[in-house]
């Protein structure tokens, strides 16, 4: 009888520890029970539709344009799929706001597009406390702020500048410009100042100029990606300098606008001045054609198909690589022309 009592009183603290470990690793609302984790540290999303908030910056270019056509008609496609979208309007408080509302909503998932790389640690905070994974789409975070986000998929914009400066590079060459030796001045239009692609374009292309000593940035000033701010800028650097030799924009949109200001100024652009930019959208492919400018650094915003593929690997509990590129090319006049027709942006 006194064995039978030890018996039950093993069963009963067996019972306890393992009844006390359950309630340990079990879910509190909205957190994941930990055997559940996938490689990617977020439990598998079983149920559907699959809540996706989107947060964009804005419109300020027709690259902006297709990538957000992109994005929405991807998620719009997929049954499994259920789109919440906000347009920051080139505001980061805008975009802060809808982030933190898609917190609130308890998304399944958050698709975020950084107007510039800081000041978002808090609400991706926020996202991680809640268990919300947080996918980066083109623009990145800044790197101190990356350990809140899961991935980014997208552009090498550090790659855009170098490929930019290494077509100028071997074009000055060609036509006999640059004999190293006699200053080149170049003028640069950047785009949103403190944004990802401005930040790197810069970089890029600075990474190339060290191999070109004679290469001088004249002029250097921030266009915010727009077309209009393009032309107001580089009226002024024409205002300030007759002698600019080519033009550095780190978008197209900047670049057509300046194109403007060019022909405004009675100069030829693409002759007088030698324009390259970043982006490949169909209005400079028709300019190099035209002979107005002289090659665009591709920058593919088709991201929408990538994007709902890394949201259904997640679903499913894959890892997602920290980082998804996307593969793109470079357009001058020896190809433009051809490639003209297929362009989808
Ligand atoms: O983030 C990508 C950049 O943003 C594109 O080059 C530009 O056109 C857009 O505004």
């Amino acid at each position: 009888m006194k064995h039978l009592g030890k018996v039950f009183l093993f069963v009963l603290i067996v019972a306890f520890v393992i009844g006390g470990m359950a309630f340990a690793g079990g879910s509190k609302e909205g957190a994941a029970p930990a055997a559940a984790m996938s490689d990617s540290g977020f439990p598998p999303i079983t149920h559907r539709p699959i809540v996706v908030g989107f947060s964009q910056i804005g419109s300020e270019s027709e690259w902006r344009t297709a990538d957000t056509a992109s994005v929405q008609q991807s998620l719009k496609d997929d049954p499994d799929m259920q789109m919440i979208y906000s347009d920051a309007q080139q505001k980061q408080e805008n975009q802060i706001a809808a982030l933190r509302s898609f917190v609130a909503r308890k998304v399944d998932v958050i698709l975020f597009t950084a107007l510039v790389e800081t000041g978002y640690r808090p609400v991706l905070e926020e996202a991680k406390a809640a268990h919300i994974p947080v996918i980066m789409i083109d623009r990145d975070v800044a790197k101190e702020d990356q350990d809140l986000r899961l991935t980014i998929m997208g552009s090498d914009f550090i790659k855009e500048g170098q490929k930019a400066a290494t077509w100028l590079a071997d074009y000055l060459k060609k036509q006999g410009i640059d004999d190293g030796k006699k200053s080149i001045d170049i003028v640069e239009l950047q785009g949103t100042t403190g944004s990802a692609p401005a930040l790197e374009r810069y970089k890029g292309f600075r990474d190339i100029m060290k191999d070109h000593p004679n290469w001088e940035i004249t002029h250097s000033q921030t266009g915010d990606f727009t077309s209009t701010g393009g032309k107001q800028v580089m009226e002024a650097f024409l205002k300030a300098d007759r002698n600019i030799q080519v033009l550095y924009a780190h978008n197209d949109q900047m670049a057509l606008g300046a194109i403007q200001a060019i022909k405004e100024a009675g100069l030829k652009p693409g002759k007088d001045i030698i324009i390259v930019s970043i982006d490949g959208v169909k209005g400079i492919f028709q300019a190099i054609v035209n002979g107005e400018s002289n090659c665009t650094v591709e920058c593919n915003p088709l991201l929408g198909p990538q994007a709902v593929q890394a949201i259904h690997d997640l679903a499913d509990g894959k890892k997602l690589p920290p980082r998804i590129w996307t593969i793109e090319g470079v357009y001058d006049a020896s190809n433009a022309a051809a490639a003209l027709p297929t362009r989808q942006y």
